[in-house]
């Protein structure tokens, strides 16, 4: 059977064995400053063989922050969050960081519980995606936590965020409906308390005022970020009279939801009705029809929003970044196009 931690041994004992300095100990293991590669070597040998597990607990209490990162999102069920961990993950586990994942239901209150919770550990790091009413970074004086909003990034906030560009992708999907030839569109937007929902409802109006085309009050339905939110909500829109040509449903989850609504109706996809949806989650091009639809990168969000968290934690001092990364719109079989045929010759 493994043996677990030597969780007794003191950084003096480590010393001791290795025959170096406390102070030499602690560099090597905090990484605070340049030992020898010779010496670091033989710390690092003590450290193995007497299975030696520093306490982060103890760093903790000694007021030190502790190699832990909090990750606060709103929703652990909406399979859009995964990815973006993931990629937070990935890069906090090669710097010797670890995630504490807190699942705040977009809750300001629940939110705000978690965030008071995780600084009482002195993590490193927190990485938010804050929710509309967040009083995350509003309430941090004096802290030495550092925070970075991912997702969303809303306008009092001015520290570092890293965003996908939400309206430009409602912009893709709009500019493309109206040049397939669809004039009488409909939409399902996310809550709108969400700024992601807000933002890619005011692209693709922006690009049908472009094209020519209104969009009417009640060809929009508003709904949960799931399949059962799409489903009732192209529910409705499919029995309006004229019946929309096209639907873009905010969310790959919504747009599965209006698929099922369509079906249900014996109103075929795309031959009766056009979907788009928005994510570009892994599985729907599995779907049948394959979802057309626009791809966040919400990995490289995640990465990003890691790597430039950590460079605060070591202490790189520049001002405010808020980057915004590109969408992509993803043409697949879920659209048809109502241009008239080319005649052949
Ligand atoms: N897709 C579904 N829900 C969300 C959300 O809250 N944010 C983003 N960026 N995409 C989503």
């Amino acid at each position: 059977m493994k043996k677990s931690a030597n969780k007794t041994l003191t950084t003096k004992q480590i010393a001791l064995a290795a025959g170096v300095s406390v102070g030499t100990v602690s560099h090597v293991l905090n990484g605070s400053a340049t030992v020898s590669a010779k010496l670091k070597k033989r710390v690092e040998e003590v450290i193995r063989r007497l299975d030696y597990q520093p306490s982060q607990l103890a760093r903790g209490l000694r007021g030190r922050t502790t190699v832990l990162l909090g990750v606060i999102i709103p929703d652990i069920k909406n399979p859009y969050f995964p990815s973006l961990v993931r990629g937070v993950e990935d890069v906090a586990f090669k710097e010797g960081f670890r995630l504490v994942l807190c699942n705040a239901d977009n809750d300001p209150e629940k939110e705000l519980t978690y965030f008071n919770d995780l600084r009482s550990f002195n993590p490193a790091g927190i990485i938010v995606i804050p929710s509309e009413s967040s009083r995350i970074g509003r309430a941090t004086a004096g802290d030495n936590i550092q925070i970075i909003f991912v997702d969303r990034c809303p306008s009092w906030w001015k520290g570092d965020a890293v965003v996908a560009n939400n309206e430009n992708g409602g912009y893709q999907v709009g500019e493309y409906l109206a040049r397939m030839g669809h004039r009488t569109l409909a939409a399902i937007s996310g809550p709108s308390h969400i700024e992601t929902a807000r933002e890619r409802i005011r692209g693709f109006k922006r690009a049908l005022a472009e094209a020519g085309i209104q969009l009417q009050a009640r060809y929009v339905q508003e709904a949960q970020f799931n399949t059962e939110g799409g489903f009732a909500a192209a529910s409705q829109l499919l029995s309006l009279n004229p019946r929309p040509t096209a639907i873009f449903a905010s969310s790959d989850m919504l747009a599965i939801g209006a698929l099922e609504a369509a079906r249900a109706m014996k109103i075929r996809c795309p031959d009766d009705v056009s979907i788009v949806g928005f994510d570009g989650l892994d599985f729907v091009d599995l779907i049948e029809p394959a979802l057309t639809t626009v791809f966040q990168p919400g990995y490289h969000i995640g990465s990003l929003a890691c790597q430039l968290l950590l460079e605060r934690v070591r202490g790189v001092n520049h001002p405010p970044e808020q980057k915004m990364l590109n969408t992509e719109l993803c043409i697949r079989d879920s659209v048809r196009s109502l241009l008239p045929r080319k005649k052949s010759k």
